[in-house]
């Protein structure tokens, strides 16, 4: 039930025929500077980032809506209004939803890593899925991938290292160096560390 007074804030997009640009609040997308926080949870990067970049437009998709409604009561208490919360599945996002170079950077904070085996098939990060992500960036696109999970954040630097489409450049997150996620803080506080990791696009896809 979308019964909150937040929830008139959130886009909930199920149709599968729906564009970015089709969005109330984003049919210019295509003109704007936009950065997307994926699976962005309660979302304190998310807000942190908006603030850092106030002309700039942060997608801030998840699935959960009660995540979604934190961020959002968030934004509306520190009068943020440069975030569009999107309660969307993030590969539904990306390959149907997104059009072709519309976004800055991509940032995949800390998802969930499904450590055993039979449950890898659920992990969001594969080669189809960062076909998607060259697809949607603009030329000289940035895409962030951070994790506390060593053997995945190993896994999808071999699938970034390997592919042709991005090379590695950590310097393109200076201008957010020391900005945490929700689940960085919570890593750290129990001594994890969090690592972070940046590729920019080679090429159009
Ligand atoms: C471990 S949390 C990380 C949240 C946030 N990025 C952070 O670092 O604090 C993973 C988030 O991704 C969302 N998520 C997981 N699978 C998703 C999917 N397929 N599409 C969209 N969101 C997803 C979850 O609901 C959750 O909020």
């Amino acid at each position: 039930m979308l019964d909150k007074p937040e929830d008139k804030y959130i886009k909930i997009l199920t149709q599968s025929y729906c564009k970015l640009t089709d969005i109330e609040g984003l049919e210019d997308a295509r003109d704007r500077s936009i950065e997307l926080d994926l699976g962005c949870g309660k979302g304190s990067f998310t807000t942190r980032l908006a603030k850092l970049f106030p002309n700039k437009t942060i997608l801030a998709a998840d699935v959960m809506i009660g995540r979604l409604r934190k961020l959002t009561k968030r934004n509306l208490r520190e009068d943020v209004d440069n975030i569009i919360p999107l309660r969307v599945e993030a590969r539904h996002l990306l390959a149907s939803i997104i059009g072709d170079e519309m976004l800055e950077r991509v940032h995949l904070l800390c998802p969930d890593p499904w450590p055993k085996e039979r449950h890898r098939g659920n992990r969001l990060m594969c080669s189809d899925f960062l076909m998607q992500i060259n697809r949607v960036l603009k030329k000289d696109g940035i895409f962030h991938f951070s994790s506390d999970d060593e053997p995945y954040f190993e896994a999808v630097c071999r699938i970034m290292d390997k592919t042709p489409l991005f090379t590695r450049n950590d310097d393109k997150l200076a201008d957010i160096a020391g900005i945490k996620s929700d689940f960085e803080i919570r890593w750290n506080e129990q001594g994890k560390k969090v690592h972070h990791v940046a590729w920019v696009k080679n090429k159009a896809f």
